[in-house]
């Protein structure tokens, strides 16, 4: 199987390290071998020299996908605009496609899967979810005979890290960040990962899956960690929760709800037990009832893993008829009604608050009978040690939908007795 590779960065570089220092396994594996015949890189000079002898480096992509030669194109450039026109050329020319590019599928990959289809092409994407987790193949695979109930997952390593920190060794929210930065989880610019834009790609990519819809990037109600005070993560830990960057897609009878934000997990729950940049992944199917995985979601060599998986599940399905193994579930056959995604303002969850107020008579009437107004019913409730006058009060409510609450809390912050912003995060429902 001849195949070119579009970008060589840290995940091109890993790859090409990974076909050739496992080429055994791979050949006895696939039962022929797997050949780099062209790379095309805006640096030509950094791939020459680590790519084997006869593969011809370009700059150019179309030297890639209008290659006869080429069997599967592997895109590793990033973006969206030029790998989208790079793979759609690709597929027109009747190549499959590899691709880690989650913000290129999250954006784009109905038209991708579409274009696949009509060419009886395989697009295969292990790479761009929880690269080391084989979550896409579990979903298409392995709970192939369940209707999802719900997909939770911790799907953004650089995020996780960074809670982990403020978390365990008491970093504010910058220092924690700069950390992260300075190991290489975290870049330069780090709102990508930190606004829960990365994270949004993985579970409009899922969610597809798991529901068999078309894949809808806007339907993701999206929050990140910025706000995210050390307080409120101490706070929720006395309480039984551990603060994490939750994704989630959870399907009921009202319709599909999508988000990303700052959830309150409870501790005993195996999400909260994954930390630093690691990933976790919680599905429950009616059948198989909850599964949970759990692996390294970023890095270039475990990038390079499932991205080697897929081109040797294609090198086995060139075997047969490709037709039969373009994608089992979800892209290939959405179901026949149109979807139902629930409005943000009627998503329903109970709701952790935390109030900074005055420590003044009346002031925790204010805020009951605020909630009893309202028709919120209150789990838990808690005043800490007021200091210099000041204090904060927690509360846990049991199910709220949220536009209701926040009625309740737009009159609250007038309060005379309560300073700065109520803090209001999601906890998450089994
Ligand atoms: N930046 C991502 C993360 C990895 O921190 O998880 C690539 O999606």
């Amino acid at each position: 199987m001849k195949i070119g590779m579009l970008g060589f960065g840290t995940v091109g570089q890993a790859t090409v390290s990974t076909l050739l220092k496992n080429a055994e396994e791979i050949g006895r594996r696939f039962g022929g071998t797997v050949e780099l015949v062209a790379v095309a890189t805006r640096t030509p000079a950094k791939a020459t020299g680590q790519v084997p002898a006869h593969c011809r480096v370009s700059n150019q992509i179309a030297d890639v996908v209008n290659d006869p030669q080429i069997d599967v194109v592997v895109e590793l450039m990033g973006g969206i605009d030029d790998a989208y026109k790079a793979v759609m050329t690709a597929l027109e020319n009747g190549k499959h496609v590899v691709t880690a590019n989650k913000a290129l599928l999250a954006t784009h990959g109905n038209e991708i899967f579409n274009k696949a289809r009509q060419r009886g092409c395989i697009v295969a994407f292990e790479g761009a979810v929880c690269v080391a987790i084989p979550v896409i193949k579990i979903m298409r695979e392995s709970m192939s005979a369940n209707r999802i109930e719900s997909v939770m997952g911790i799907v953004n390593g650089t995020s996780n890290f960074i809670l982990t920190k403020m978390r365990e060794d008491g970093l504010a929210y910058d220092l924690a960040v700069k950390q992260a930065q300075e190991l290489g989880f975290a870049e330069a610019d780090p709102s990508f990962d930190v606004n829960g834009n990365d994270a949004a790609h993985k579970i409009a990519i899922l969610t597809s899956l798991a529901f068999d819809v078309p894949v809808n990037l806007a339907a993701v109600q999206m929050d990140g960690i910025a706000k995210i005070h050390i307080e409120d993560i101490k706070y929720v830990e006395t309480m039984g929760y551990r603060i994490k960057l939750l994704a989630s897609a959870r399907q009921s009878e009202s319709g599909l709800f999508v988000s990303v934000q700052p959830t309150l997990v409870p501790l005993d729950h195996m999400l909260a037990s994954v930390n630093g940049e690691m990933n976790g992944v919680h599905i429950k199917g009616d059948i198989s009832g909850p599964t949970f995985h759990y692996g390294a979601g970023a890095g270039g060599t475990a990038t390079s893993s499932a991205i080697v998986a897929d081109l040797l599940d294609i090198g086995r399905m060139l075997h047969c008829d490709a037709r039969h193994f373009v994608p089992l579930t979800g892209f290939a056959a959405p179901r026949n009604s149109a979807p139902v995604y629930i409005a943000p303002g009627a998503s329903v969850a109970p709701r952790y608050l935390r109030f900074t107020v005055n420590d003044t008579v009346g002031v925790l009437a204010t805020i009951s009978s605020e909630l009893a107004r309202a028709g919120i019913s209150v789990d838990i409730i808690h005043q800490d040690v007021p200091k210099h006058g000041h204090t904060n009060v927690l509360v846990i409510t049991h199910d709220v939908a949220l536009e209701a609450l926040n009625q309740a809390l737009h009159s609250l912050q007038k309060a005379d007795s309560i300073e700065y912003e109520i803090v209001s995060l999601p906890v998450m429902s089994n």
